[in-house]
């Protein structure tokens, strides 16, 4: 009897996805195993939305940003009647095997399936990199390239113009973006949902600079980071079906404070959605790739409920349970590297 095993990306879409999907059809049809896209993630469990993946289907995506299958945020288990339609679609599929491309919200979808008895793989992706166990998600090195490289153009209006640049990243509770993007980008300052903003140490920070005689700065804030006895920066205060709120709006706050205490010109850029999009780097490509082919080997030996893993140089397994348990947030000493180098 032919095999089948089928695949869906949820969450937001990150560079890299596409890898994924081509590595785990190159490898699922070279097995002789039929292969079918769950279109638009859970919510296409849900309405059975499914379309089959060839040679053909996979061919010339590796470099493309998006996911060809598409992308939700629905969480089938947050009712009951979208539960039973996507567990009584997982069972007509007649599927050998789900492998599921996601962050926290659809990984742990796929654990709790797995609990419920079904054959679920997962694969980790967020641009966040807020995944505990694994090293790095996919995507995540994308993204640190396209905000290093924001931060690198916006520093020439910055030193020309004599200005603090407030260059605000995404990464949700985590500053993972913000971290690495700010110490590749040489930032004077950088500010992370970790470790709580003192307003004023920041303006003593640029004040000093400025006194060197750098009249200009560069300040990364994520935008999850939060002032000391403050809460988060919302958009909206509605919550998506996971029970997230959407973050931003930091930056300008955090500028506008800025200006307000030292008195220097400052501007604030959102770097948003652009640090999701677009062709991956080539890490973010071989990494996906490598996620692929191991997804669809613990397939084949019949490993469910685990996700591939990076560890040190290494593709391992895990539960998924383990990676979707708390997130993975910037550690002190990592931090205290960044530090070194501000103001
Ligand atoms: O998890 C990836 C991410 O880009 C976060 O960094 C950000 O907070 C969120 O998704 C934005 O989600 P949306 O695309 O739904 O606005």
């Amino acid at each position: 009897m032919i095999k089948r095993v089928a695949v869906l990306t949820g969450g937001g879409d990150c560079p890299g996805i596409n890898s994924v999907i081509r590595a785990i059809a190159r490898k699922a049809l070279k097995e002789n195993y039929k292969v079918i896209g769950i279109k638009n993630g859970w919510k296409g469990l849900i309405e059975n939305t499914t379309i089959p993946l060839d040679l053909d289907s996979v061919s010339g995506i590796l470099p493309k940003g998006g996911t060809i299958l598409g992308t939700s945020r629905t969480n089938p288990y947050k009712n009951e009647a979208d539960l039973k339609k996507a567990k009584g679609n997982f069972k007509a599929l007649k599927i050998d095997a789900l492998i599921a491309i996601g962050g926290e919200d659809t990984l742990g979808v796929a654990s709790k399936l797995y609990k419920d008895g079904f054959k679920v793989v997962g694969v980790p992706k967020t641009i966040d990199n807020d995944l505990s166990a694994t090293d790095r998600t996919f995507g995540f090195d994308t993204a640190v390239n396209i905000a290093t490289e924001a931060i690198d153009r916006i520093h020439t209006t910055a030193e020309s113009h004599h200005r603090v640049m407030v260059v605000e990243v995404m990464g949700r509770h985590s500053g993972w973006i913000g971290l690495e993007a700010g110490i590749a980008g040489g930032a004077d300052a950088i500010l992370i949902p970790e470790f709580p903003i003192d307003i004023k140490e920041v303006c003593g920070l640029i004040k000093k600079r400025h006194g060197r005689g750098k009249n200009f700065s560069i300040v990364v804030v994520a935008e999850g980071a939060k002032f000391k006895e403050g809460s988060e920066i919302l958009q909206e205060e509605r919550l998506d079906a996971f029970g997230h709120v959407r973050l931003g709006g930091i930056g300008q706050i955090l500028g506008d404070e800025i200006e307000k205490i030292t008195g220097f010109e400052t501007r604030v850029t959102v770097l948003g959605h652009i640090q999701r999009g677009g062709s991956p780097t080539a890490f973010d490509r071989v990494l996906g790739t490598r996620y692929g082919v191991k997804a669809m080997e613990l397939v084949l030996e019949e490993k469910f409920g685990q996700m591939a893993s990076l560890q040190g140089d290494k593709i391992v397994s895990v539960p998924l349970e383990r990676a979707v348990g708390t997130l993975k947030t910037v550690p002190k000493e990592f931090y205290d590297i960044a530090t070194t180098f501000f103001g």
